[in-house]
């Protein structure tokens, strides 16, 4: 599995421990920025991402801001991206589950780094149910053209 990574200035110490627990963890990623601490836009980096998860570039994305909002309006105005918010373990798991999301939007000012890694590992380890809930996102795709 590989997954994209970007955040913006307020995403990036969540973002840098993420990728230490990857490494850790020997999970595959791409970092597609910031690389730096000073302020800058979020769209930028929640394109990036987004656009390598739509092109099967990468399985799954994660995208931090200092709230997860901006990332996640973004990504959702991208075919194909069902970014999710999830402030804790159980909307990340419920993200998977009923909306197959595939990017996740964290708040490096909301969580700590310990329990933003939380939420990232539920994400990862918990898969799509599919039946009645796939029904729901073919109605997306249909009413949105996304
Ligand atoms: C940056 O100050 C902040 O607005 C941004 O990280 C994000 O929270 C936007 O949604």
């Amino acid at each position: 599995m590989k997954i994209a990574l970007g955040s913006d200035h307020a995403g990036y110490v969540l973002k840098e421990a993420i990728k230490n627990y990857f490494t850790e963890k020997k999970i595959e990623y791409k970092d597609f920025g910031t690389f730096k601490l000073d302020s800058c836009d979020y769209p930028e980096y929640s394109y990036k991402v987004s656009s390598a998860v739509a092109a099967g570039e990468a399985d799954l994305g994660i995208l931090v801001c200092g709230t997860g909002i901006g990332m996640c309006i973004t990504a959702n105005k991208i075919k194909g991206i069902r970014a999710a918010q999830a402030y804790d373990p159980e909307m990340a798991q419920m993200s998977r589950l009923h909306n197959d999301a595939n990017v996740l939007c964290l708040g490096g000012r909301i969580l700590s780094d310990e329990e933003g890694i939380k939420v990232v590992e539920a994400f990862l380890s918990t898969s799509f149910e599919g039946g009645r809930h796939q029904n729901r996102l073919n109605l997306i795709s249909q009413l949105t053209g996304l």
